[in-house]
């Protein structure tokens, strides 16, 4: 069985370089469905959820390989098949992002419903919604969605919360409706303006990136070009946490400060001492790190996919914290193994009381999903004695060559 062996009590110092971000490059690759032509995307992270989207767009009929130092080349000129084989959408939800281009390209879509996860059931009505205002007919039985229509055609959608998804592959879609588009509370994430960034330089028009109400005017077809993908942001604020919860000192290159702002202020209001340049920041921890607290939000509020990583913080600083999720219903199974490692947690509904204790203890672990699994490996990193995380597979979803990282760091963890 896939697993780590860490020694906790190293104190991290050192510099590393971020990987290409994955939920920019999930939607980035679904987008290629609809450009005609050759692109290869550059600062792709080799993850086994981005092998997942690549094979779905071979299945798709889109030629897609992996080409050398994390490029990724794509070759979209033949029919494109419209149905997305079930073994591949239930292997990775973010595989329902290739719908909004299906439908858009071929007028046709048939995907399997995406179902839920570890941390939450995951609907898909908003994504529903924009389609059927789009103009599409939708159909759900048998557990998959059916997407018609000859031409979409242009208005203005609302969506009910600003769901990072909805947003993309509505957005997707709108690019080749006639007419114009306006998607309003549109989520902010920096990974949705990399895809805008992607198709505006693919020929789409859109306008209001970053801002809460995105204005999509349809063209007739998109172009192949090439085009390097956001660094992380997440497994960014991974790495200085990393920094942070072992008194460390870690500096990671190639970063976009503004997507680490709500983590750069929460790290500062704990005591870290944060030094940010053009594109590198430097994280330095200390022993005398003080509680805060944390409630996730849509950004750029405090993003969910760092909850758990900075709850591992939380456990052992001083002083009391409560994390509030807003965002899934179901995301702190993370504190129950924290607790196994001797964290002090009180669990109740979607908050999290956090009592610092002076540090953990080495325990053996298991990963219940992807960012539970780096809070995992950061509260090892801290603990005292080893730390066994079993469920590797989860943390290899979404971070490329983290043991490699870390042991670059100074840290002593083992696969
Ligand atoms: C994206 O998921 C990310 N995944 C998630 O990262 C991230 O946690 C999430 O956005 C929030 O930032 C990718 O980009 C591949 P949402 P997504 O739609 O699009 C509800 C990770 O660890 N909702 O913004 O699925 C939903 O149930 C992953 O990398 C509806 O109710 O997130 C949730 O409560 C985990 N109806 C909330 O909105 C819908 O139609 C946020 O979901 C869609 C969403």
């Amino acid at each position: 069985m896939s697993k780590l062996i860490i020694e906790g009590g190293q104190t991290l110092i050192g510099e590393v370089t971020s990987s290409g971000a994955k939920n920019a490059a999930l939607p980035i690759l679904a987008a290629t469905v609809l450009l005609e032509g050759e692109s290869e995307l550059r600062n792709v992270p080799k993850l086994m959820d981005i092998v997942t989207m690549v094979r779905m767009l071979n299945a798709l009929g889109v030629r897609t390989e992996f080409g050398p130092n994390n490029t990724v080349r794509i070759w979209n000129n033949k029919k494109i098949r419209h149905i997305a084989p079930y073994e591949l959408v239930t292997a990775m939800r973010a595989s329902f992002f290739v719908a909004g281009p299906l439908l858009a390209k071929t007028g046709l879509a048939k995907v399997p419903l995406p179902g839920g996860c570890a941390i939450g059931s995951r609907p898909i009505d908003l994504h529903l919604k924009g389609f059927k205002a789009l103009g599409a007919e939708v159909f759900v039985e048998h557990g998959f969605v059916e997407l018609k229509a000859k031409r979409l055609v242009g208005t203005h959608i609302y969506l009910d919360f600003p769901s990072v998804g909805a947003t993309e592959n509505i957005m997707m879609a709108a690019c080749l409706a006639e007419g114009t588009t306006v998607i309003e509370n549109a989520a902010l994430e920096p990974e949705i303006t990399d895809l805008g960034h992607f198709l505006i330089k693919a020929g789409a028009k859109i306008e209001g990136l970053d801002t809460p109400n995105i204005t999509i005017h349809g063209v007739e077809k998109l172009h192949g070009i090439q085009y390097d993908v956001i660094p992380d942001r997440v497994e960014i604020g991974t790495l200085m946490i990393a920094g942070a919860i072992t008194g460390g000192d870690v500096t990671v290159h190639n970063v976009v400060i503004p997507h680490l702002e709500p983590l750069i202020r929460k790290l500062k209001e704990c005591g870290a001492d944060i030094v940010c340049e053009r594109n590198l920041i430097q994280v330095k921890g200390n022993k005398d790190l003080i509680a805060v607290d944390i409630e996730t939000q849509p950004f750029p509020g405090f993003p969910t996919d760092m909850q758990a990583q900075m709850m591992s913080l939380l456990c052992v600083v001083k002083g009391n914290s409560k994390v509030k999720e807003t965002i899934f219903e179901n995301r702190f199974m993370h504190a129950h193994e924290l607790m196994r490692m001797g964290a002090n947690i009180k669990l109740d509904k979607n908050y999290a009381f956090i009592s610092g204790v002076e540090t953990l203890s080495g325990a053996e672990v298991r990963i219940t999903d992807l960012r539970a699994g780096a809070a995992l490996v950061l509260a090892g990193l801290a603990a005292e004695g080893e730390t066994i995380v079993y469920g590797l597979k989860h943390l290899k979803r979404g971070y490329e060559n983290m043991p490699e990282k870390i042991r670059a760091l100074g840290g002593r963890i083992v696969e």
